[in-house]
């Protein structure tokens, strides 16, 4: 796999993939969102990953956005274009059937907060800054942000930080519900491995089917979403970790042996 500005490490069942851009503060061109997709495809078919970290190299931002420079002389159909990649690439993130730890250091800004936006958890170091920049760019979020930031804080919330533009800190993002937590910038990581691991511990296969079906499920009226997880729950008989995991609490056994199959 040859990646250029993201770097993919793996240990035990734990992914960790760091968006790795420093001189531009980790800003999404084109090149780094091709590079996300490549590492994408692998996790998707890595049974051996059960949890996944995504976070932005060096201590000053996770990611500031999508490439000013290279987005500047775009014209329309090239403008949607390159929201179609970025959207695309968040999307199968967002759908990767694995749960995805966004562990934010500084900035998450535009692009940047849409992509933590696009993880299933987001953990803030005291440091982290985010916002949506774009208006005062001249255009709208375009990698996801005016849906998914309605979706987690509610649309009156979203519209106030998209249209003022306002950068908020860590506190606030805590307060209006966008990061789960906060912790201090030494620690961001090993507290984003400690909770994956703490998650990796479970079936992965239910772990995975209890994304899927939070996810399809926000999606539709509730008794829709109720037949859903009915889905899910049902695929979860069909897995060995269910018999090993129901096993495991009748014999008062404390360890768990889970396949992921
Ligand atoms: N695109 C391209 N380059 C960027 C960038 C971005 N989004 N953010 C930072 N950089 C570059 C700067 O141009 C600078 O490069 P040079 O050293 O070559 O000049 C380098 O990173 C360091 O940045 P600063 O000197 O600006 O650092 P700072 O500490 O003074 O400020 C900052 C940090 C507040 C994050 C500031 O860099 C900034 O405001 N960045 C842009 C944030 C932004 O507007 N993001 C939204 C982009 S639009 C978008 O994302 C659209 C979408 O939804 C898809």
């Amino acid at each position: 796999m040859e990646l250029k500005n993201v770097i993919l490490e793996k240990e035990g069942h734990l992914a960790i993939v760091t968006i790795n851009r420093p001189k531009a503060l980790n800003a999404l061109n084109s090149e780094t969102l091709k590079d996300l997709d490549t590492v994408l495809e692998d996790l998707e078919k890595d049974s051996n990953v059960y949890a996944v970290i995504l976070t932005g190299a060096g201590e000053k931002s996770f990611v500031a956005g999508a490439d000013i420079a290279e987005m500047k002389d775009l014209n329309e159909e090239q403008g949607k274009e390159f929201g179609i990649l970025g959207n695309n690439v968040f999307r199968r993130l967002e759908k990767l059937d694995k749960p995805v730890i966004a562990a934010v250091s500084g900035f998450a800004l535009g692009g940047g907060c849409e992509l933590a936006m696009s993880c299933d958890i987001r953990i803030a170091s005291v440091k982290a800054k985010f916002g949506q920049p774009e208006a005062g760019l001249g255009i709208t979020p375009g990698f996801g942000g005016t849906q998914r930031l309605a979706r987690i804080v509610g649309p009156g919330k979203a519209k106030e930080l998209i249209y003022t533009c306002d950068i908020i800190n860590a506190e606030e993002a805590y307060r209006i519900g966008l990061v789960n937590k906060i912790v201090e910038l030494e620690n961001l990581i090993d507290e984003a491995k400690a909770m994956a691991n703490k998650i990796a511990a479970n079936a992965p296969k239910a772990v995975a089917y209890c994304k899927d079906a939070i996810d399809r499920g926000m999606q539709v009226d509730i008794d829709a979403a109720i037949l859903i997880e009915a889905e899910d729950f049902g695929k979860c008989f069909a897995t060995e970790d269910q018999t090993e995991g129901m096993t495991a609490f009748l014999e008062r056994r404390a360890e768990k042996n889970f396949q992921n199959k």
